[in-house]
Order: C-alpha cells, then structure tokens, then sequence
C-alpha cells in the first residue's frame, strides 16, 4: 500500500511503486481528468500540482508520490466552485478539442502560487513545456494574466 494525498483526501492504493503517478490516478483512483498524451515527459498533459509544484504525472513514479499532496484537475477549485484560473479559462473560450486543458491549467496553477502576477515572458516560459496542437496559447496567456488579476483582489 502507498499512502499520499489526493485532492485533500488520505489515499492508499494497492498499486506498484514503479507505476507513473499518472496511471495511479487515473486507473487507481479513477481521476481522469489528467490525461495522457505521449508518456516520455514531451506534451504536459498529464501535469499535476505535486505539493504545490507543477509535475508531469507521467514522470513521477508512484512511489516517489508517497507521503505527498497531489492535486488534480479535479480538486483544484474549492468544492462546488470554479478556481479563478477555471473561471478564467471559460471566460476566454480558451479550450478547442480540450484535451491539453486540464495539463495546461495545473501548469498555470504552478506558475501563479510561485509568480502571483507574471509578465507574458514568465508566462511563457512557464507554458512552454505544455503542448496544444490546436494552438490556444494566446488564449492561455489571457486567461491566466486574468485569473492572476483575480487572484489578487481576493
Ligand atoms: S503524458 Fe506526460 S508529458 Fe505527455
Ligand atoms: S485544446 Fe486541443 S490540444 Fe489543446
């Protein structure tokens, strides 16, 4: 049994240590909103906040997530609410086909609780290990320099 945290709930699953935290998610806790897109650490989509920082779930074996606070997609906002960046991202209509989205969001979740009000190169350079083939990042960049204005007023 591995012990870690979930979206603020205790979690132990009976999972093998060298399993990406990815699939332990989604297989073993039935979390699908992180997705998987190419497995080698190239796309993002499978990102998640790992105490607090941005990871590539794919990446992350899930013995190495032992003891830690993983937050997904899915726990992001407080219950029933939307996070500012979720907000934010309806807003702008960024999401075309969405299958980028939920990486592309807990990337920018990373980027705003360590850069509370990043420049568009910050930004950039924060995102660009996030792949979109539909090309929504200048929707992205807007979203996320909005929720940052949101998040400060709070
Ligand atoms: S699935 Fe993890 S980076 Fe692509
Ligand atoms: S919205 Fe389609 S890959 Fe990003």
């Amino acid at each position: 049994m591995i012990a870690l945290t979930v979206n603020g709930s205790p979690q132990e699953v009976d999972l093998p240590g060298d399993m990406p935290l990815l699939w332990a998610l989604r297989e073993g806790l039935n979390l699908t909103g992180t997705k998987f897109g190419c497995g080698i650490a190239s796309c993002g989509a499978c990102t998640v906040l790992v105490d607090g920082v941005a990871e590539k779930s794919c990446q992350v074996a899930l013995s190495d997530a032992a003891g830690k606070s993983i937050t997904t997609i899915e726990g992001l906002g407080a219950p029933g609410a939307l996070h500012a960046l979720q907000a934010a991202w309806v807003k702008a209509q960024v999401a075309q086909c969405g299958y980028c989205q939920s990486g592309q969001i807990m990337r920018a979740a990373g980027l705003l609780a360590e850069t509370p009000d990043p420049s568009d190169a910050e930004i950039d350079a924060a995102m660009e290990s996030n792949l979109c083939r539909c090309g929504t990042y200048p929707r992205i960049r807007a979203a996320i320099k909005d929720a940052a204005q949101q998040m400060k007023g709070l």
